[in-house]
């Protein structure tokens, strides 16, 4: 028996009268490619931002590998293995794709001064390459990311997460508003990731075909709580789910 990779336990965080997260509990295991679904406001991305350092939540433990990592920066939690992406695109517009993929490794690395340029090589150019391969972006890899349909751009955002060779990835609204036609080419690409790398990713989506296809198991949140945890099927057939959430 395998031990989580994440484990988040009794997680809360308030804004005055409103418990966006309210003792919430879940675990990751390795090389599980787990999805967060819950209504608009139900506290998806309060709970991602408090595991991945970006706010304090006011109460809960959050285990990587079995060591708290509550309180870390997200530059530190990078350096450990955790990667993310936004629910809004994070990409420098004026910057090329291939130096955007660079800088993303620069943060990661995290020197100030390795920040001040863009790298002719340091090993990275190979695996923005290889990355720029498999997104398919090669063609626009010498364009300012800005002149990029926002699909292309949010491939890019996705393939910057990637930089770092993370364990862990946590992904808010990878499909929020690409076209319906790119939204099967995101799923392909983070099943190849998730089998090449072996790694865990936690995706929140509005998406459901989405997230059925892709997910091993799926998180409903409902008022900043867990209303059901199991595979893609048993959410589909879960009661409460239904009437709560999934409805009609
Ligand atoms: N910084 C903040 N200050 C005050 N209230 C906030 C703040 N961030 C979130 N909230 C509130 O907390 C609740 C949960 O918000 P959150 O953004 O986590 O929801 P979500 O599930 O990600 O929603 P969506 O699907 O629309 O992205 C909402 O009621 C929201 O208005
Ligand atoms: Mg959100």
């Amino acid at each position: 028996m395998s031990h989580p990779l994440l484990k988040v336990s009794g997680l809360r965080k308030s804004y005055g009268a409103i418990k966006a997260v309210n003792g919430v509990s879940f675990e990751v295991m390795p090389g599980e490619i787990f999805g967060v679904i819950g209504p608009n406001g139900s506290g998806k991305t309060t709970m991602f931002n408090s595991v991945l350092g970006q706010i304090r939540p006011d109460e809960g433990r959050i285990e990587l590998k079995g060591e708290s990592i509550a309180g870390l920066s997200p530059l530190a939690l990078n350096r450990r293995g955790v990667g993310r992406t936004f629910q809004t695109l994070q990409v420098f517009g004026k910057m090329t794709v291939r130096d955007n993929l660079l800088v993303a490794a620069q943060e990661h690395r995290g020197s100030l001064w390795s920040r001040m340029f863009v790298p002719g090589d340091s090993g990275l150019g190979d695996k923005a390459d290889e990355l720029i391969d498999l997104f398919r972006i090669r063609h626009v890899a010498d364009k300012p990311a800005g002149s990029l349909s926002y699909g292309q751009q949010k491939l890019v955002d996705i393939a910057m997460a990637f930089m770092s060779d993370p364990d862990l990835v946590l992904l808010d609204e990878p499909c929020a508003g690409v076209n319906p036609s790119l939204v099967g080419g995101i799923s392909t690409l983070l099943k190849k990731l998730n089998q090449s790398r072996k790694g865990s990713f936690v995706v929140i989506e509005h998406n459901m075909d989405f997230v059925m296809d892709l997910c091993h198991r799926i998180m409903v949140m409902v008022e900043g709580e867990v209303m059901a945890v199991g595979t893609p099927a048993e959410i589909r057939a879960n009661k409460q789910v239904l009437d709560a959430y999934l409805g009609s």
